[in-house]
């Protein structure tokens, strides 16, 4: 596995593996076993697997929340080699200054679906994450990029600026990954108090009631207020999607309405 941290050096280390099939798993670390997931479906899939961890300021709507989003590099790079076999060839890391230098000023905008739900709760949110993830898609040029299900919005984001700006990139999209309790993982959750840990799951236990007024009660027993509770598409598939707030941590999840979870 090797790790880079300029995008010189992502083209330098991609120029001889363009011939096999090229997967980018963009996440912004603290890795668990939801990106980890990511990776094995992109080992399956592909010749080369990429990794980018970017905690990208551009999608933090506020500083304080970008401040104590968990970052842990040495930690991530030992779970990464720890893997058998290693699901990742090329982990790139960059500084803020490579992915925004001094003078950037070009951003990409989903009109509609960025501004809708996360996009409303989070102004400029979807704004960053597309901006970062067309760019990592520039970078990278990859034939196949890994999103978890999870943010089921960012997917439908994505998908959509991939059609809007004829992005020749696969976008696939992987189940979500939970504790026994239901939680899904997240990097967040390390934010939470053992208390909180305790509330978090009632976020799974009220989607799973896929009803709104039903999904507001087990929050409510919970001492949970959702900032919304709504059935959204995505994938094609109707799921029934949530945020709460478990003290100063945000928790997003979703179930889909029908079929298979
Ligand atoms: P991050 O939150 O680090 O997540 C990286 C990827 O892992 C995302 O596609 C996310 O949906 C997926 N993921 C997170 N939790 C998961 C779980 N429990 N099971 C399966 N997949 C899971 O999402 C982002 O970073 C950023 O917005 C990014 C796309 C990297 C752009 O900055």
């Amino acid at each position: 596995m090797k790790v880079v941290r300029t995008i010189v050096e992502v083209r330098e280390a991609l120029a001889p593996l363009r011939a096999g099939t090229i997967g980018l798993v963009p996440t912004m670390g603290a890795l668990h076993d939801g990106h980890l997931s990511l990776c094995i479906a992109a080992r399956a899939e592909c010749d080369t697997v990429v990794m980018s961890i970017f905690a990208n300021p551009a999608q933090f709507d506020e500083p304080a929340d970008f401040g104590s989003y968990p970052r842990d590099e040495e930690r991530d790079l030992a779970i990464l080699a720890s893997e058998d076999p290693e699901d990742v060839d090329l982990v790139f890391i960059p500084s803020v200054d490579e992915m925004y230098p001094p003078g950037f000023q070009t951003w990409v905008d989903v009109t509609e679906l960025g501004s809708v739900l996360e996009g409303a709760a989070r102004p400029g949110h979807f704004r960053g994450v597309a901006t970062v993830c067309l760019k990592l898609f520039a970078i990278v040029r990859p034939d196949i990029a890994y999103f978890g299900r999870k943010d089921a919005q960012q997917i439908e984001v994505i998908r959509q600026m991939v059609r809007d700006l004829a992005l020749d990139t696969e976008i696939s999209s992987i189940p979500t990954l939970r504790h026994a309790d239901g939680l899904a993982l997240s990097s967040r959750n390390v934010l939470l108090s053992p208390a909180e840990r305790e509330q978090a799951p009632s976020l799974f236990r009220a989607l799973q009631t896929r009803d709104p007024e039903r999904a507001r009660a087990v929050l409510a027993e919970a001492g949970l207020e959702p900032e919304y509770v709504e059935v959204i598409e995505s994938d094609g598939r109707r799921l029934f999607a949530g945020a709460v707030r478990v003290g100063s941590t945000r928790l997003i999840d979703n179930m889909p309405l029908e079929g298979d979870s």
